[in-house]
């Protein structure tokens, strides 16, 4: 039954679907020194304590600068193979069922990685994740600090992998960025049947404005963060209406605003009825995995059981699966609920 208090045990045991990942933050300093080395690649620290200590950031540009040049030591099929597996094992432990990941294929490419080699390394994670029973997909993100062309170019150059991308995402920095500079290759994604989504980071200079562009005028299914919506009852009833849902990660807002989770607005926004999520963005460079940030938001918040199981519940009705699928998942949580003991 529903427990009384929220405990980490039953977050731990909650079926998750995680809709915000980025599978380039989930490298860990780990393997960042171990490729580094494999690939004969000066990343500048030798200690993982090294690593740790370049990851301060005050805002989005500030992680970017640390995020990018970490990129470098992936460099074959095997190492994107290897860091993707690595998410999925730590997913499953921590109880995601289903999985929508992001990468950035452009990030890659601008280094002379070939884009093989990142999608069928990543794809082929997916696949064999199957066997430890995570159901796990490939979103591909434009970068947003690169121009519209660029993106264009992508969208052609990934035709032969049609079938192992589910859907197209926009992610970088948001600056000076809006989502209209994309309305080409997002619609031109559509038009080849791909899902799309698209970042609204916190607290951006114009995050109302691009809310209202993503929403009204690319016709997005889901924003990634997107919680200043709060700031506006009509962008909070449009996305009800169309039944948007808001993937929010409470580390990655703490460390990139002022110590600020975005708790009050996660849960305003929960009380209004919108279908946001709870994720984990850069895992490995925001300091914890889908539960540890299910855990901080209990922990520094007043959050009911109940609020937990609606999170979950909402990860899953906003996931890009049939409705078959989500009726099943939602089983889960209700038996999981049923048979939890305190
Ligand atoms: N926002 C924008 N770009 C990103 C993010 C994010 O949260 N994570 C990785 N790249
Ligand atoms: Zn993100």
């Amino acid at each position: 039954m529903l427990p009384k208090r929220v405990s980490r045990e039953f977050i731990d045991g909650l079926p998750k679907s995680e809709l915000h990942v980025h599978l380039e933050g989930t490298l860990e300093p780990e393997l960042k020194l171990k490729l580094a080395q494999k690939n004969h690649i000066d990343i500048g620290q030798e200690t993982v304590e090294d690593v740790e200590k370049t990851y301060h950031y005050s805002n989005l540009a500030s992680f970017l600068a640390v995020y990018y040049p970490g990129m470098d030591v992936l460099q074959t099929e095997e190492d994107f193979y290897e860091l993707a597996m690595a998410y999925l094992q730590k997913a499953a432990s921590q109880g995601v069922l289903h999985t929508e990941m992001f990468f950035d294929p452009q990030a890659h490419i601008v280094r002379g990685v070939p884009l093989q080699f990142v999608i069928d390394g990543f794809y082929q994670a997916c696949v064999d994740a199957r066997a430890f029973g995570i159901d796990a997909h490939l979103i591909m993100c434009f970068l947003r600090d690169m121009s519209a062309r660029s993106a264009m170019d992508l969208l052609h150059a990934v035709q032969p992998y049609r079938n192992k991308i589910l859907g197209i995402g926009l992610d970088s920095d948001e600056h000076h960025n809006p989502p209209l500079k994309f309305m080409q290759p997002f619609s031109m994604a559509v038009e080849q049947g791909y899902h799309i989504t698209m970042h609204a980071d916190v607290d951006q200079i114009d995050s109302i404005d691009h809310i209202k562009q993503a929403l009204e005028i690319i016709n997005v299914e889901r924003l990634d963060h997107g919680t200043n919506i709060v700031e506006n009852k009509d962008l909070v009833d449009w996305v009800n209406q169309l039944h948007i849902g808001l993937t929010s990660c409470p580390l990655s807002n703490e460390l990139i605003t002022d110590n600020d989770l975005k708790g009050d607005e996660i849960l305003d926004l929960l009380d209004e009825g919108v279908k946001v999520s709870i994720n984990s963005d850069d895992p490995a460079y925001f300091g914890g995995y889908i539960a540890d940030n299910y855990a901080a938001l209990a922990n520094e918040y007043k959050v009911t059981p109940q609020q937990l199981v609606t999170l979950t519940k909402n990860s899953f009705e906003t996931a890009w699966i049939s409705d078959k699928q989500k009726q099943f998942y939602l089983e889960d949580i209700d038996n999981y609920v049923e048979e939890f003991e305190n």
